[in-house]
């Protein structure tokens, strides 16, 4: 089982090989980068100085990249790790991959809007908060075109598959936070820099989009309030208006939680007068057995029992399920 990117069973060098396969297609620049990582001494000797949790790559890259003004390529880590190792290692223990995809709401939004309005919206691991934004954007779901509050916000475009709930409009939003560990601020532009050395080379629709986004979120900043998705959440799920349907949502996150701690946080969910949206990778949350989608990373699941759909990760479709898989009765954390 991986733990924020990286598997403990296997070596350094093994995960990089491995996370050079989910860049494969992706961004072949990181994809290469990653592989030969794998086989450079110098460079895993640096990450052996590390915690393990932080010798993830995406992490490595992204602090390179916040060095350099550009991405790393390999004789640029090169020079990085041998002529200025502090440097990088201390973005690497400041920092978090903490990649904020505000796309993510398009394959959200059919499910939110099917619930009775309005909305009290609590997302953990909110990151900056962009995925709280839900109704600020616009949308189009392949010609279903539906118009955000904030006409200058970005149209998330997103391909819809199977019988797709498609709404007619937006949900009203009464009131909604972010909880996060180490919450982002949009109006920092430290932290804006940051998000945006998350984005992998070769995937500048999402830089745009991800920049549309902060000047959105820029107008009228989102709250996102610091701390643990499973100590902190009931003390804020108390503060969600009466009268409003509570939804509590995440969109990768339990990867970065310990199995232990993955089962409290479901334990409270489950305890909250609450409807619980989880979008994950199959098999994150328990009792849910859904064969793999090929190209397809998450399963959006009702209450931790109902699946609803396939969703891209980075929102570009979203596969309706027209029968459910089926429960099992094993948890597969
Ligand atoms: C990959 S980001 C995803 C951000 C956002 N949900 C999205 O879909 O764009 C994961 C976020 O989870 C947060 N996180 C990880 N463990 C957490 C915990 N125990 N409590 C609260 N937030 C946590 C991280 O700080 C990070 O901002």
């Amino acid at each position: 089982m991986t733990l924020g990117g990286l598997d403990p069973a296997i070596g350094t060098a093994e995960n990089y090989r491995e996370w050079a396969q989910e860049a494969r297609g992706r961004s072949p620049a990181y994809d290469l980068l990653a592989t030969l990582v794998a086989d450079d001494d110098a460079i895993l000797r640096f990450l052996g100085t590390l915690p393990p949790p932080k010798r993830q790559p995406n992490l490595l890259f992204a602090a390179a990249r916040y060095l350099l003004g550009v991405p790393p390529d390999i004789t640029t880590l090169r020079a990085l790790v041998s002529e200025n190792p502090a440097a990088l290692a201390q973005v690497m223990l400041a920092r978090r991959t903490q990649t904020n995809e505000p796309a993510r709401c398009a394959t959200l939004l059919p499910a939110l809007a099917r619930l009775p309005p309005p909305l009290a919206l609590i997302e953990v691991g909110a990151s900056a908060g962009l995925t709280l934004l839900f109704d600020r954007y616009s949308y189009d779901y392949a010609g279903h075109l539906i118009a955000g509050s904030d006409p200058d916000a970005p149209t998330l475009r997103c391909a819809p598959r199977g019988p797709v709930p498609l709404p007619g409009g937006l949900p009203i939003i009464a009131w909604r936070a972010g909880l996060d560990l180490n919450p982002l601020d949009v109006t920092d532009d430290d932290d804006v820099r940051w998000l945006s050395c998350l984005v992998w080379p070769g995937e500048d629709d999402r830089q745009e989009r991800l920049a549309a986004a902060v000047a959105a979120a820029r107008r009228d900043p989102p709250a996102v309030h610091r701390g643990d998705l499973v100590k902190d959440l009931p003390e804020l799920a108390a503060q969600a208006p009466a009268g409003a349907t509570l939804v509590i949502f995440h969109s990768a996150v339990l990867p970065y939680v310990t199995p232990e701690n993955r089962k409290r946080f479901i334990d409270t969910v489950r305890g909250l007068p609450a409807v619980w949206l989880s979008n994950e990778a199959p098999g994150v949350v328990p009792g849910i057995s859904a064969p793999r989608c090929a190209g397809g990373p998450f399963l959006l699941v009702r209450d931790g029992d109902t699946p609803l759909a396939y969703t891209d990760g980075h929102g570009a479709w979203v596969q309706w399920l027209a029968g459910p898989p089926a429960v099992t009765g094993h948890a597969a954390l």
